[in-house]
């Protein structure tokens, strides 16, 4: 099967687990499931639930790793809507659309937001129970990456530095590593939980995520500087606008793709550590470095 053909199998797999395995849209109090559902199936790249599914497919999927990238595509999700309130990022725009605060308000984006963080470690427990090891290196997972020391961590770092006269080359990367890689690594490592991957190959797992978060994140930076709008389906030019310290502000465009390109290299250098067909995981790398949006 093609690349493009298997992307496109992925997504629709992750639609219809986000369609049936999310609250209805008419559960009481509606406004605040309409919300949830709202963001949530705004659409969006669903690159993180994408590998997942991917990676667990490395080893022969053990254990369906559906429910579980619903529940990273869920925690993906809450740090957008957060991640674009006025007293964060202020954006008007997410995935095409108004923001969750725009289109509802922001008390409502706010709750919307921390019961799809909830509703993630709900699924998880929901859905693995049977198997607790499993069960449990998954909560662990997910509980560490979203907390204070990843995720929301480099998101403090990310609005503290706005404050800064300058920010370090270290501390750009700890923002970075924190608030976008440390998702990213769980996406590989859930995969691997749900395959049935050894301990080594985790570690191998890890080390890819790590490298292509920040590949990612400096990609992000460079598109806010250089894509429009409309392609984006976000604002453009919003950070050199904030004064955000970003890869491009830091090192500048080209230096930025080059390190992207080095860090996607070794991620694919760490993938090819890995057993199984890893093409498909290879090429998606790969394009990230090259996306539009
Ligand atoms: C945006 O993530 C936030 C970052 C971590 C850069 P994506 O670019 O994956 O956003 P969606 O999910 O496609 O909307
Ligand atoms: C946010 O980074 C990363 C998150 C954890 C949400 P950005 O603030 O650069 O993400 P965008 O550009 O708004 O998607
Ligand atoms: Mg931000
Ligand atoms: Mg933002
Ligand atoms: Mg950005």
């Amino acid at each position: 099967m093609d690349i493009a053909r298997q992307l496109h199998d992925y997504r629709e797999r992750v639609e219809r687990g986000l369609a049936t395995l999310l609250p209805p849209a008419q559960l009481r109090p509606r406004r605040l499931h309409e919300a949830m559902r709202y963001s949530l199936q705004a659409g969006g790249k669903r690159l993180r639930p994408t590998l997942v599914l991917a990676s667990a497919e490395l080893w022969g999927s053990k254990h369906d790793a559906l429910p579980a990238a619903v529940a990273l595509e869920c925690i993906h999700t809450y740090s957008l809507v957060h991640d674009d309130l006025p007293c964060m990022d202020n954006d008007d725009l997410r995935r095409g659309r108004p923001t969750a605060h725009r289109q509802f308000d922001e008390a409502t984006a706010l709750l919307a937001g921390d019961a799809l963080l909830t509703f993630a470690f709900q699924l998880l427990a929901r859905h693995y129970r049977n198997h607790s090891t499993l069960c449990t290196a998954l909560l662990t997972e997910f509980a560490e990456a979203a907390g204070s020391e990843h995720l929301i961590g480099g998101q403090m770092e990310d609005l503290l530095a706005e404050k800064k006269s300058t920010v370090t080359a270290e501390e750009l990367d700890y923002i970075h590593l924190h608030k976008t890689a440390a998702i990213i690594t769980a996406a590989f490592v859930t995969g691997g939980l749900c395959g049935g991957a050894s301990e080594t190959d985790l570690a191998q797992l890890r080390l890819t995520g790590r490298r292509v978060g920040l590949a990612f994140q400096i990609i992000d930076d460079v598109l806010d500087a250089t894509a429009d709008t409309a392609t984006l389906g976000k604002t453009a030019g919003k950070d050199a606008r904030a004064d955000k310290t970003t890869y491009v502000k830091l090192h500048g465009l080209d230096a930025s793709r080059q390190h992207a390109r080095t860090q996607s290299d070794a991620a694919i250098a760490s993938l090819a550590q890995l057993p199984g067909e890893t093409n498909f995981l290879r090429t998606l790398i790969e394009q990230m470095v090259s996306r539009t949006h």
